[in-house]
């Protein structure tokens, strides 16, 4: 089916002129176009202009009004940890009262405390409290989304929940990449160092076997995973034909950074305690620094310093890094307007970081990210002619169209 979005007051296509990501002064470009039209064919774009060619104006097509909108390509949320069972919300209560996200997680909260109720739960029921916020995500003009395991910690939970994201994928209309994570935290019921050859010698070989993932991601930091055992996992998940990215520099620098680099991670996430020697190694290194003001906001820990990393030419990248315990929302456009405030950027290079830098997080900005004629036809058609206005005009959702391969599918 083809599709024309017709006469929108702005397109703004975050076109790359070929770059895989946009750095630099580059992240506040997003070539912006005014009163013109997008047509899709076979889900793609296939052109972007003023005037529609003649040779197009024959073909049989849906249109949709776009005067007086704008349409952007489809958010892509690159870090989410969006299967999971239970609630944290007691928990919560108690962190605000005064205890910190390491005291809770000592107490027998935290990590562990999902873990239990997602090792309990079925295949089922995890798709389908999943499912909820997968709608909710795209509520928010989410098109690609990224997921992962880590809230098991045996191999069939693990295998388990990567399974649910795996049929996610398949049977909903938009794109889901799983990530491994096995290196999450420690199960109460092994010793560390069993639990690092079951992450070896049993789940990475079973996944990859299966096909379950394409990255492997582990938490590097104090009193959970050490860079040495990181560098073991990325080895180990390379070989297997797994692409590594890395949770680090959330509470401690301990060298995770340098780790990630030294593996070939295609993105370093969190990055909120940075010392200078880790802004110097990420510098000319092609790894998408992906930030979660979200979690800073709702830890109450530092954020990102996301400007001095922009100004040191290094691609930021935009997610929520929603999960039970440091980030409970699937709002992208939360996420959006706090890194606006809090970490300092403009708009222009907050919609860069939800786009094309996110889709180079997950290693596919050559085929969505920005609305360029042979890309994926993600799209989101806002009701505003003003693309200012969704962060301008913030706390309340102008998605009024999400389309995912030339798709309404919200
Ligand atoms: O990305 N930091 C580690 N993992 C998650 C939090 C997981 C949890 O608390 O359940 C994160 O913030
Ligand atoms: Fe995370």
């Amino acid at each position: 089916m083809s599709l024309l979005i017709e006469n929108a007051s702005q397109i703004v296509t975050c076109h790359t002129k070929g770059r895989k990501f946009k750095a630099g002064k580059y992240q506040s470009e997003i070539g912006m176009l005014r009163n013109s039209s997008v047509y899709t064919e076979g889900g793609r774009i296939r052109w972007i202009g003023k005037k529609l060619p003649a040779s197009l104006k024959k073909k049989k097509m849906q249109v949709i009004d776009a005067h007086g909108k704008c349409v952007l390509p489809g958010f892509i949320d690159s870090h989410t940890h969006l299967v999971f069972a239970g609630s944290r919300a007691d928990e919560f209560s108690m962190r605000i009262k005064g205890s910190t996200y390491e005291q809770i997680a000592k107490a027998g909260g935290g990590i562990i405390s999902t873990v239990k109720a997602t090792r309990k739960s079925s295949k089922e029921d995890l798709a389908e409290l999943a499912l909820k916020r997968i709608i909710s995500s795209v509520s928010f003009g989410v098109t690609t989304i990224e997921a992962k395991s880590g809230y098991g910690l045996s191999t069939a939970s693990e295998l388990k929940m990567l399974e649910v994201i795996n049929e996610l994928n398949r049977e909903l209309p938009i794109d889901i990449y799983a990530t491994f994570l096995g290196a999450h935290a420690y199960p109460k019921d092994k010793t560390k160092s069993e639990y690092l050859e079951e992450i070896l010698y049993e789940m990475i070989p079973q996944i990859a076997k299966r096909d379950l993932a394409t990255f492997i991601d582990v938490f590097c930091e104090k009193n959970y995973f050490s860079v040495g055992d990181t560098k073991k996992i990325f080895m180990q998940g390379i070989k297997f034909g797994l692409v590594p990215k890395l949770h680090t520099n959330q509470f401690n620098s301990i060298g995770g950074i340098q780790a990630a680099i030294g593996c070939g991670a295609i993105s370093v996430d969190h990055l909120e305690v940075m010392k200078p020697s880790d802004i110097k190694a990420l510098v000319n290194s092609g790894i998408i620094a992906v930030v979660f003001p979200s979690v800073s906001y709702f830890l109450d820990i530092p954020y990102a310093p996301a400007r001095k990393m922009i100004e040191s030419k290094i691609p930021v990248a935009i997610a929520t890094d929603f999960n039970p315990g440091s980030a409970m929302s699937e709002n992208i456009q939360l996420s959006m307007s706090m890194a606006i405030h809090l970490l300092k950027m403009n708009v222009e290079e907050v919609i860069n970081a939800v786009t094309i830098n996110a889709a180079a997080a997950l290693g596919i900005s050559h085929n969505t990210g920005s609305l360029e004629a042979g890309k994926q036809a993600d799209m989101v058609i806002f009701d505003t002619p003003n693309y200012n206005d969704l962060l301008y005009h913030f706390g309340v959702n102008q998605a009024e169209i999400v389309l995912k391969n030339g798709q309404v599918i919200f």
